[in-house]
């Protein structure tokens, strides 16, 4: 299958729409990340999305919505919260997890009984799914594993002929995938970090449990509410370690073991510490929502056959860094070190 590339132009988006309504798949942009879409109705179109990334079959998938007026067509029982939240955050990087109606098929919702739901803040994607008339399911369009899709080249570079087209929209704002919180229980409870931040959502909502699944490691075969959250994710071909603490004790840490096939992932403050490195800087740490619009792209280009190893600095505190945070340490496989007393696999 040739992979067309389409524009945000009205005559293309039309064009996206048609491929969806006929069962394809189409590469969208949102603000977090791009999303590989299907009609979320129709389970043939959405078998398609788990083979063409290579996804294990129990994952479920975000269906996303044009506004907030569909939520009861997909869910039922629909807690004052989820409105409040809507209506704060729509369109925007907000996933809710919400008791699912028999409309919406298995292959979605991977056999559970709730479904997670969504607005993209995109006038391009929300479009798409108003012309299709359907709400469009939609993971991360990178290989299962890989580092998410923030540009429609990195689509492009892991789905080219596997899907039917690509809409490019530009390079995503957020850069991490959206924050999904779980409202089917008697507390809020935060399974993934993302652009909508905990202390927002406790704010608004008086309490929230942070799942496990946010800070530390899970063992695959444990038992997640959000069942992505437990699979490796983000690695690049090398391994990652994060190197923790001062800007000059990671510097002093990394430049006695650096030797060949190692590289940097640092701040861009950080970059005059690893001169003759040819470090990667992902964002600024002054401004963390650079550095979530900048890590899957930093990730992809360390992703090459001649680096073994990756040395990387990681954010610390509240707000966007959560989420910055929890990408890199799943991406490290949760192997930190601190570069002042040396200990490894601090949480
Ligand atoms: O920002 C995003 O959310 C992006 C863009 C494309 O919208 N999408 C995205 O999808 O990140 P994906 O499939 O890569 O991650 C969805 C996560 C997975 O960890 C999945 O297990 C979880 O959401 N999930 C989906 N449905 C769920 C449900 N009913 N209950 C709990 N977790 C669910
Ligand atoms: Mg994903």
């Amino acid at each position: 299958m040739t992979t067309q590339l389409l524009t945000t132009s009205q005559q293309d988006l039309e064009k996206a729409a048609e491929l969806i309504k006929a069962g394809g798949l189409v590469g969208i942009p949102t603000e977090t990340v791009y999303g590989l879409g299907a009609n979320g109705l129709d389970p043939e179109a959405v078998k398609k999305i788990f083979e063409a990334k290579g996804r294990p079959s129990d994952n479920p998938l975000i269906l996303h919505l044009h506004g907030a007026f569909q939520i009861p067509d997909y869910c039922r029982d629909i807690p004052d919260a989820a409105w409040l939240l809507a209506g704060l955050y729509w369109p925007g990087p907000l996933t809710m997890v919400l008791p699912v109606r028999d409309n919406v098929p298995k292959r979605t919702t991977g056999g559970l009984d709730t479904v997670a739901v969504r607005c993209p803040d995109n006038d391009a994607t929300r479009e798409i799914i108003r012309l299709a008339g359907v709400p469009i399911a939609a993971p991360s369009a990178n290989l299962s594993g890989k580092p998410s899709t923030t540009t429609a080249e990195h689509v492009l570079h892991d789905m080219d002929g596997k899907i039917d087209a690509i809409v490019d929209g530009g390079p995503c704002r957020v850069g991490v995938e959206s924050t999904i919180v779980d409202l089917t229980g008697p507390v809020p409870r935060l399974l993934r970090p993302g652009g909508i931040t905990p202390e927002e959502l406790e704010e608004l909502l008086g309490q929230l449990v942070i799942d496990r699944a946010v800070t530390g490691e899970i063992a695959a075969d444990a038992v997640v509410r959000a069942p992505g959250m437990k699979y490796k994710h983000y690695a690049p071909a090398a391994e990652v370690l994060i190197v923790d603490g001062s800007r000059e004790a990671a510097a002093r840490y990394i430049r006695e073991r650096f030797t060949g096939g190692d590289a940097v992932l640092c701040f861009e403050e950080e970059l005059p510490l690893y001169q003759g490195l040819s470090p990667v800087a992902y964002g600024r740490e002054a401004e963390p929502i650079t550095l979530s619009a900048g890590l899957f792209a930093a990730l992809r280009s360390l992703d090459r056959g001649d680096v073994k190893r990756i040395f990387a600095r990681c954010p610390v505190g509240g707000g966007i860094n959560v989420a910055v945070r929890n990408r890199l340490r799943k991406s490290a496989g949760f192997r930190i070190v601190n570069a002042e007393s040396g200990d490894e696999n601090e949480k």
